[in-house]
């Protein structure tokens, strides 16, 4: 089983048993965490048609690709796990939203079929670990995306809270260095984040470090390593900001669509407006 499965089966269960809409701790399905992103994010984007296409991957119980269709958008959602997709279908029918809703891991998306003019990935690439998996993700939203089209993206970030740069174990075996991060994770300098596991049966992805298994969890980078990654994938990043729930989000395009790079600060605002 790839290693972004179980958590994810086992949070939805958990929803479905009690009875909620989101696994967002202090969020309901009005107020998710990418919402202020894209409230400010959505009215700066120039779109060529009326009712643009987008597909959300990641989608979860469908809190963003609902409000999205409700903000006339034609969203196709997609997450890896039934039970999510059972219960946005359930949410999106109360309130009379057509969405279609599709059971799909987003690595293995076939690269040929409908494009969008937006794509949007809330808080789903911090789970998508491995450069591997990552550049199948790049690689997909490359080919689904219209010439012109967005790839909007709200993450998790480093927390440097919970980094001990200065507590570093080395793998005898591979001369590789982890470092302690939060309760007993290691995580590496490429930003790989991997939490202690039982045993390597389940998993192809899991590392032996100083005799335990690990398996990858996250990936925390900082905002511009992040940034950077998604140049080296083929994208311009037109907007990028951090939050001080230690979240990225950013608005990239296509680096075929070339626009100047811009520092982060007070220009951020005026090319809010001159991306259109
Ligand atoms: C933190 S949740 C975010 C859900 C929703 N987008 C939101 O903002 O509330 C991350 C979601 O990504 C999904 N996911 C993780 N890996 C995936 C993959 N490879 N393909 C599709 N969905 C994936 C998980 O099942 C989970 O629903």
């Amino acid at each position: 089983m790839k290693y972004y499965y179980p958590e994810h089966i086992a949070v939805y269960e958990k929803i479905k048993r009690e009875g909620q809409k989101v696994a967002w701790r202090g969020a309901d399905f009005e107020r998710f965490p990418s919402r202020a992103f894209l409230e400010k994010a959505l009215p700066q984007l120039c779109f060529s048609v009326d009712g643009p296409e987008v597909l959300e991957y990641g989608c979860g119980t469908g809190a963003s690709a609902c409000f999205l269709a409700k903000r006339g958008f034609k969203v196709d959602g997609m997450d890896l796990i039934p039970t999510a997709i059972e219960l946005a279908k359930r949410f999106a029918q109360e309130q009379n939203l057509n969405v279609y809703f599709q059971v799909q891991d987003i690595c293995e998306l076939p690269h040929k079929g409908k494009t969008y003019d937006m794509i949007v990935d809330s808080f789903c690439l911090q789970s998508i670990v491995t450069d591997a998996d990552r550049n199948k993700v790049f690689a997909v939203v490359r080919a689904r995306l219209k010439a012109e089209g967005y790839y909007l993206i709200s993450t998790a970030l480093l927390d440097e809270d919970a980094y001990y740069p200065e507590q570093t174990v080395i793998d005898v075996e591979t001369g590789i260095a982890y470092n302690r991060y939060g309760d007993g994770d290691l995580r590496t300098e490429t930003g790989i984040v991997y939490i202690p596991v039982e045993d390597s049966d389940d998993y192809p992805d899991t590392i032996k470090i100083d005799n335990q298994w690990y398996l990858p969890h996250r990936r925390h980078l900082t905002l511009a390593d992040l940034k950077s990654e998604l140049g080296a994938a083929g994208f311009s990043v037109l907007y990028w900001e951090g939050d001080r729930a230690r979240s990225g989000h950013m608005i990239c395009t296509l680096d075929t669509v070339t626009e100047t790079p811009i520092e982060y600060g007070e220009l951020v605002t005026a090319i809010m407006v001159s991306i259109c």
